[in-house]
């Protein structure tokens, strides 16, 4: 069984997907940790982002730098959306993501294109999504308990800015596949967004 897991930043994808695979047991993948390594080795190597010829270079980064934790940061966020509009590198992180989708016994993938591009026969596709204000206040709490301080207004531009660029971008732009579910969690809190998400793919995995 495939999950395809979708939505904008900071909507609840993640924790979703990663709640589902432990839910259905199945091994989970954020395709969004990959666009991160391939913004993050651009940055470490000197190229620009905009250069698609240096982000496919990136492409080529060492798989150690999955666990930086710098790849987290909104800063590698927007470097991440930058090199996501190369066609070339979304070609070049293709297989890995169609590999891990296609094991035995299925998986859940979380992105901007899963149910749209790397698994679009997946048995499940849920398009999580959330008011941006209701996005930038989740990220405002997150940094402030990370003891950081930033201006609410700061981040919800920020966000504004990295939902356009996803969603505007020729190549597998962000969109809901045609058979996906919509989630909004904007009035829902963790728990109750995991357990709509679960109810949800249970009704998919159900159906004949
Ligand atoms: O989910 P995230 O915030 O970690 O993703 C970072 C950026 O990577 C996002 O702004 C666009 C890009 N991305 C993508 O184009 N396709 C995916 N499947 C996942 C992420």
């Amino acid at each position: 069984m495939i999950i395809a897991v979708d939505g904008p930043t900071a909507s609840g994808k993640g924790t979703i997907a990663k709640a589902l695979a432990d839910h259905f047991g199945l091994p989970h993948l954020d395709t969004g940790l990959l666009y991160r390594a391939v913004g993050r080795q651009v940055e470490l190597t000197g190229g620009d982002p905009d250069r698609e010829a240096d982000a496919l270079a990136a492409c080529a980064f060492p798989d150690s730098l999955l666990a930086d934790p710098e790849l987290r940061s909104e800063a590698t966020g927007g470097l991440a959306s930058r090199v996501s509009v190369h066609p070339a590198v979304r070609r070049a992180l293709y297989e890995r993501q169609r590999g891990f989708a296609l094991q035995p016994g299925g998986a859940v993938l979380d992105g901007r294109d899963i149910g749209t591009v790397i698994a679009p026969e997946a048995e499940v596709k849920l398009f999580v999504t959330a008011s941006v204000e209701a996005r930038a206040q989740r990220r405002f709490l997150e940094m402030e308990s990370q003891g950081r301080q930033v201006a609410l207004a700061d981040i919800a531009a920020d966000l504004a800015a990295r939902d356009e660029r996803d969603r505007n971008r020729k190549d597998a732009p962000l969109r809901a596949a045609g058979d996906a579910a919509l989630l909004d969690t904007s009035d829902l809190n963790r728990d109750a967004a995991i357990a709509a998400a679960i109810a949800l793919a249970d009704e998919g995995t159900s159906r004949p």
